[in-house]
């Protein structure tokens, strides 16, 4: 069954936040397209074993945020601020020296396992290129690894499914085929964009535990996009809630979810259909205003809402970027 909003396996656990040795940090990270601001000096840092939910509404900007970090951002895009990864600094890095991370060190799993696999070649080829080009394995042995690493994300006849081509798949098979170039390779950070949007509630709710399985097992870290606010509180240790390029507030899932701070993530979660909520009233609003971007959809609002911009203060044991943090 799928986890639902308070009722699903891992929702709202206090997993409590080991730090044994954070491996991403992202500091007043900004990212613009000609005039417009998408992203507005965004701060949170990642341990392994650790998941970290970004979640907001359509257009917040949780791709962009998260895409910066291997630089897979529109041409025109302006980054500034900080992306230290494993000790470097990824914004420093060239486009070579970056491409040795992709794939090796951070894998991207997007929401469409179709777009991934070329169809022209067999699904165990594709799975096992990583491990031939990144770390100099052969054929044979990265390919008997691919076998017992299908087994285990329960891929039934994996010797088959490894010879088949990727049209001979099911969506969900495929995407935890996707998910196996990851354990393969051993990366340390694993991206998933709304990895699990195109696949039905039963397969959805699978592929979630697996991935759960898959951070802690591997002493990966995860960053999980959703706007599906009951998904990222079911997988999630921490959560960054986005609205208008800003994160608004930032805290651990139980801290954060069951407590919010923010008028914007109380009015996400009484949005869920299982608070049977109707959605947000009112659209975001322009991202160049000049006061708090959810002034004209916030019932708290005040007159320092609509001129000032608010601070990054600690709240509750959160981040809460709020003047009137409930
Ligand atoms: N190629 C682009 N050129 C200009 N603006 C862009 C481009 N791609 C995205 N944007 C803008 O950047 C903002 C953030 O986009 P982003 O894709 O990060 O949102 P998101 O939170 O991931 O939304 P969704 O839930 O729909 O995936 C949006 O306002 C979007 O219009
Ligand atoms: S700063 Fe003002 S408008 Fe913005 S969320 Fe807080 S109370 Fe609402
Ligand atoms: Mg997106």
């Amino acid at each position: 069954m799928r986890g639902r909003w308070g009722r699903s396996p891992c929702g709202f656990k206090s997993r409590p936040r080991h730090q044994p040795h954070p491996i991403l940090k992202v500091e007043n990270l900004s990212i613009s397209i000609g005039e417009k601001k998408i992203v507005d000096s965004v701060n949170f840092s990642l341990s392994e074993s650790e998941v970290l939910g970004i979640v907001g509404e359509s257009g917040s900007g949780k791709t962009m945020t998260a895409m910066s970090i291997v630089r897979l951002l529109p041409q025109s895009a302006k980054v500034a601020g900080q992306i230290i990864f494993d000790g470097v600094n990824l914004l420093s890095l060239s486009e070579k020296q970056l491409q040795r991370i992709r794939g090796k060190d951070i894998f991207v799993i997007m929401q469409n396992p179709h777009s991934v696999f070329n169809p022209v070649f067999k699904v165990g080829y594709q799975v096992v290129e990583p491990l031939i080009i990144h770390r100099k394995e052969s054929f044979s042995s990265s390919i008997s690894k691919a076998e017992r690493v299908f087994a285990e994300v329960g891929i039934s006849d994996p010797k088959l499914r490894l010879n088949s081509y990727p049209h001979e798949l099911s969506g969900g098979m495929k995407q935890r085929a996707v998910i196996s170039i990851s354990i393969l390779s051993k990366v340390k950070l694993i991206i998933a964009d709304e990895p699990t949007t195109a696949l039905d509630p039963t397969v959805e709710a699978q592929i979630i535990k697996l991935l759960r399985t898959i951070v802690e097992k591997n002493r990966s870290a995860m960053i999980f996009i959703s706007h599906d606010i009951s998904l990222v509180a079911w997988i999630s240790d921490m959560v960054a809630v986005m609205y208008g390029g800003w994160i608004v507030e930032y805290g651990t899932v139980s801290d954060v979810l069951r407590t919010p701070s923010h008028p914007y993530t109380r009015a996400l979660i009484d949005a869920t259909p299982q608070r049977k909520g109707k959605g947000i009233p009112g659209s975001p609003q322009d991202i160049n205003w000049q006061g708090c971007r959810f002034a004209k959809r916030c019932p708290l609002a005040q007159n320092k809402c609509f001129s000032e911009v608010p601070p990054d203060n600690l709240y509750n044991s959160k981040i809460v970027k709020c003047f009137f943090p409930l």
